[in-house]
């Protein structure tokens, strides 16, 4: 298959690029810069430059690729999150989420292109009660934090596009492992090896993880899949914050972690921060095993941390 993907250079599709080709699919990767385009060629793949913003340059891009499937893996998402600017911080993420994937779907479309993959998260679940663990048949939030509300609405307005477009959605979880935030390098281990990622009240949110490459390994499985269709792409095992920050200190050797009572953690991280730590909600993996030919090579965090971490 030739294989549009837009956003090759990012840290999916980086991982994604090799896996492609060695299933034999021929690549086109779109990126906004010329020195990372010469080194996708040099990589052995045709690169093409566009701005995911720029509707004719999209259009003609992907029209000239002559591609089988359009891969969406556009992001615009800082290295490190602050929870008390996020609403500033994803604006340019948002709108790839909400205008971005209309135009590439757009164009898509336009170049008679019905393979259609994008990303999403399967963390923008509407709460359920305790305990739940969130199917794709579950609705997204319906009254987001307000620092959340436009991040939620894009997400909302992504998977509309690329469901109508009958395209498959694919609902990463928490990315960790080799040039993601959750790494030696990234700004989750960072802030743990300085104690400055503390377990929030009791701990009690629950985060699903995926490793990098079964997120990967993923994405090259649903280019099989017939649209529409939504899939959590997640592990098997749904992480209770008050277990994996600590899990991730010992992985990294860091110190044991502090633990901040949520009022205090409020200043700092605002409620939307401190929600996320106390209140999250995981996600189930059942169907993308059962449908796609995937399964997790990392099926837990906890093995998984410490491989790819250690
Ligand atoms: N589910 C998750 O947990 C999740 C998902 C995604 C990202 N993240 C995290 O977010 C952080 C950053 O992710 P990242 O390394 O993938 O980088 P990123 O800055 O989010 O960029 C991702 C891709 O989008 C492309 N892109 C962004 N804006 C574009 C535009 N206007 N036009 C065309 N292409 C555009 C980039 O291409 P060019 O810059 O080459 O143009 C790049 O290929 C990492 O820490 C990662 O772990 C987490």
């Amino acid at each position: 298959m030739r294989v549009f993907l837009a956003g090759a250079t990012g840290v999916i599709g980086r991982c994604l690029l090799p896996m492609l080709a060695r299933a034999g699919h021929e690549v086109i990767g779109m990126t906004r810069s010329a020195e990372r385009a010469e080194r996708l060629r040099t990589a052995g793949v045709e690169a093409v430059l566009a701005d995911a913003l720029d509707e004719a340059a999209v259009r003609a891009a992907v029209l000239a690729a002559r591609p089988d499937a359009v891969v969406h893996q556009l992001t615009s998402i800082p290295p490190r999150i602050n929870p008390r600017t996020q609403a500033r911080d994803f604006e340019l993420n948002d709108r790839l989420r909400d205008e971005g994937t209309r135009i590439l779907v757009g164009a898509a479309q336009r170049a008679g292109v019905s393979r259609i993959l994008a990303q999403s998260i399967a963390f923008a679940y509407e709460p359920g009660p305790p305990g739940t663990l969130h199917g794709e048949q579950d609705p997204l939030v319906r009254e987001p934090p307000a620092s959340f509300r436009r991040s939620a609405a894009a997400v909302a307005s992504l998977e509309r596009t690329v469901l109508e477009a009958r395209g498959v959605v694919l609902r990463y979880g928490y990315f960790y492992g080799p040039g993601s935030a959750i790494s030696r390098d990234g700004s989750f281990g960072a802030d743990v090896r300085r104690r400055r990622l503390p377990i929030v009240g009791s701990g009690g949110g629950v985060w699903s993880f995926i490793h990098i490459e079964d997120a990967a390994r993923a994405t090259l499985a649903a280019l099989s899949a017939d649209g529409p269709a939504v899939y959590n792409i997640v592990d098997d095992d749904p992480a209770v914050v008050r277990e994996w920050i600590p899990a991730l200190a010992e992985a990294l050797a860091a110190p044991r972690p502090l633990r901040v009572p949520a009022a205090i953690a409020r200043l700092a991280a605002g409620s939307y921060g401190v929600a996320v730590m106390r209140s999250s909600q995981g996600a189930s993996n059942e169907r993308a095993k059962r449908e796609l030919d995937w399964t997790p090579a990392y099926p837990s965090w906890r093995a998984g941390f410490r491989t790819a971490l250690g």
